[in-house]
């Protein structure tokens, strides 16, 4: 089964609560946070303040996309805050084993995730470890990015170490899907697609987009 995961950077900020019980209407699993700390990219998003927020207005997972420089230094404040699972970013976890000890052992989730500039197979070596492995398909930092070419190619090269692997491991991406690239990810063996602004930008609307979503990737 595919899941969808709305990423709130693309919601009204003004209308949030509102918006992600919107989503969670239309059938979305789970809620994808994006925080960004302006070093590891070139934005600023949000904090746990946010998360604590959304975990009295919604039962849906709350998985916090950490894309931070150094993320073991808010694993507390987010899970304090009601997050579900953290996804955390190879590129700056020389050695990540112990922090995914550690969130495993506070009986939490944890995902790693790889950008477009990194090899998938970086990830071989935790797939045992880790319940989700997320595959950026745009370079991280902004919302409404187009889907970058190389995507798939990458995608199917991650989900046959998947299947070798830990065929429990998920297999998410993040950034520039819609209609049209959807079915594309999922096609090379995404099973959660990360959605933005194809979500809540909608001229129909979130609940409407994440139906309409659903459709059109279930049966694949
Ligand atoms: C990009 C973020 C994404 C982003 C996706 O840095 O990690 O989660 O919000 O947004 P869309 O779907 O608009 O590309
Ligand atoms: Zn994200």
């Amino acid at each position: 089964m595919i899941h969808i995961a709305p990423s709130i950077l693309a919601a009204d900020f003004a209308r949030l609560g509102e918006q992600v019980l919107e989503a969670e209407k239309g059938g979305a699993q789970r809620i994808h946070v994006d925080v960004m700390d302006g070093h590891f990219v070139p934005n600023l998003s949000m904090g746990p303040a946010v998360v604590q927020a959304l975990r009295r207005v919604t039962r849906l997972p709350l998985e916090v996309h950490l894309m931070v420089a150094h993320p073991a230094q808010f694993v507390d404040s987010f899970f304090q805050a009601g997050a579900d699972c953290l996804l955390l970013h190879q590129e700056v976890l020389p050695d990540p084993r112990p922090l995914l000890q550690q969130i495993h052992g506070r009986g939490k989730k944890v995902g790693m995730a790889v950008n477009p500039e990194t090899a998938v197979e970086t990830l071989e070596p935790y797939l045992k470890d880790i319940d989700l492995a997320l595959c950026m398909t745009v370079h991280p930092g902004f919302g409404g990015q187009a889907f970058l070419p190389q995507s798939p190619e990458r995608i199917r090269r991650l989900r046959a170490l998947i299947d070798q692997k830990n065929p429990a491991c998920e297999l998410e991406v993040d950034g520039g899907i819609d209609e049209e690239t959807a079915p594309q990810a999922v096609n090379a063996g995404a099973n959660v697609l990360v959605i933005g602004t194809a979500v809540f930008a909608a001229p129909q609307g979130p609940r409407a987009a994440v139906q309409e979503f659903l459709r059109r990737v279930s049966g694949n």
